[in-house]
């Protein structure tokens, strides 16, 4: 028996030397992400979520035992072109899997792009990514910046509120992310009668909510995330704003930091593509798991990752783990259908998943889903030419 297996191995390998030399070998994953700064706890979750699905499938994807290499990009943009290369040309890895902060990622596909390196994105919203600036080796398992707010438009609308004040850090997704949602409330009828920043990381919200205060819009809608959201959900609160002004905003400013936020966060209605309690097998499953890993519960960011890995896995079944077959590669990974815990999900010609937008409000530590604001929503994918 041990006779066959090796005559068979070496027959492979007269036959397909390269092929088989590269699949015997482990295969890189280059992890830039967050590990300090305010991002830090999301690209902790990513990580984990990641490192779950390749574990539950017994360390290997695609026949290929996995080898990480991680960076911490800090969320700063002006680092990100070199800390890319780095993991590029010095570590020499065969995936991108990064990151968090919009304005790091479109580094990341710029290289990415340029290079030809694989780039799965398992957060960063840039639209760019899967708009201008998609390509054949570039996928996004997370959302773009328009899909994650043009839903609450039409939500705030209905809920009678007709002029709203937009509030963010300022740069792409903050700044995509509101653009989406003046969209959508504008078609609906309202109004938008004040655009609020902060330059990104700050978290000295005084000055914008006295502004708020003496505006008196019918509703806010907000993007932070990670410990800025913490911070500006327990400010909007302490201020007294909360009493008269309902908060909106992305999943984001809520998911993950109820347990820091407690009751300031109470009621908040947000919109995105992953709730706390979807109760299907699906996600019931993958909450346990990661919980009895990690001794931590899931957010939107811990499935990101896991989504990751799963696309990886679905590309690299179909080359039998042979990354240089890149059009079998990249083709099997467009057509992915990925059984998320979010839900299932397909991605657009774009790269970009097309899927169901939650409709989520605060009760307790979760966020409840309170219904589906739209079904199957793709990015328009405005610039694509793929
Ligand atoms: C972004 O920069 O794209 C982003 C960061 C945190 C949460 C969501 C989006």
């Amino acid at each position: 028996m041990k006779l066959l297996r090796i005559t068979l191995l070496a027959a492979a390998a007269l036959a397909c030397p390269i092929a088989l030399a590269q699949t015997a070998t482990k295969l890189k994953v280059g992890l830039m992400l967050p590990a300090t700064g305010t991002f830090a706890a999301l690209g902790t979750a990513i990580e984990n979520g990641f490192k779950l699905y390749v574990t539950e499938q017994g360390g290997k994807l695609g026949g290929r035992a996995i080898e990480y290499v991680r960076v911490d990009d800090e969320s700063d943009p002006a680092k990100a072109t070199d800390n890319v290369n780095k993991l590029i040309k010095r570590d020499n890895v065969d995936v991108l899997v990064g990151t968090v902060h919009s304005g790091v990622a479109m580094a990341m596909a710029r290289v990415a792009k340029d290079s030809g390196t694989l780039l799965i994105v398992p957060n960063a919203g840039a639209d760019a990514i899967t708009g201008p600036m998609c390509a054949p080796n570039i996928f996004r398992v997370s959302f773009s910046n328009w899909q994650s707010s043009y839903a609450m438009g039409e939500v705030v609308s209905k809920q009678g509120r007709k002029k709203a004040i937009t509030i963010t850090w300022k740069y792409a997704a903050g700044e995509e992310m509101t653009a989406a949602f003046k969209e959508g409330f504008e078609k609906s009828g309202g109004q938008i009668v004040k655009q609020l920043t902060v330059p990104f990381p700050n978290v000295e919200f005084q000055a914008l909510l006295t502004d708020l205060a003496a505006s008196k819009p019918d509703a806010v809608f907000a993007f932070f995330a990670g410990a800025g959201a913490v911070k500006f959900v327990k400010d909007y609160a302490a201020s007294g704003l909360a009493q008269s002004i309902p908060l909106y905003g992305p999943g984001f400013l809520t998911d993950g930091t109820l347990e820091a936020q407690g009751d300031d966060a109470k009621g908040i209605y947000t919109t995105l593509h992953y709730a706390d309690s979807l109760n299907t097998p699906r996600d019931n499953a993958f909450r346990l798991a990661y919980a009895k890993a990690f001794k931590l519960q899931p957010d939107v960011y811990a499935v990101q990752g896991y989504d990751a890995a799963q696309l990886l896995a679905t590309g690299l079944k179909a080359v039998n783990g042979d990354l240089a077959e890149k059009d079998a590669l990249y083709a099997a990974m467009r057509a992915a259908k990925i059984d998320s815990p979010r839900g299932a999900f397909t991605l657009s010609k774009a790269g970009n998943p097309v899927q169901d937008i939650y409709l989520r409000q605060v009760v307790g530590k979760e966020n409840k889903v309170s219904g589906v604001a739209v079904k199957a929503l793709a990015d328009p994918a405005r610039g694509c030419r793929l």
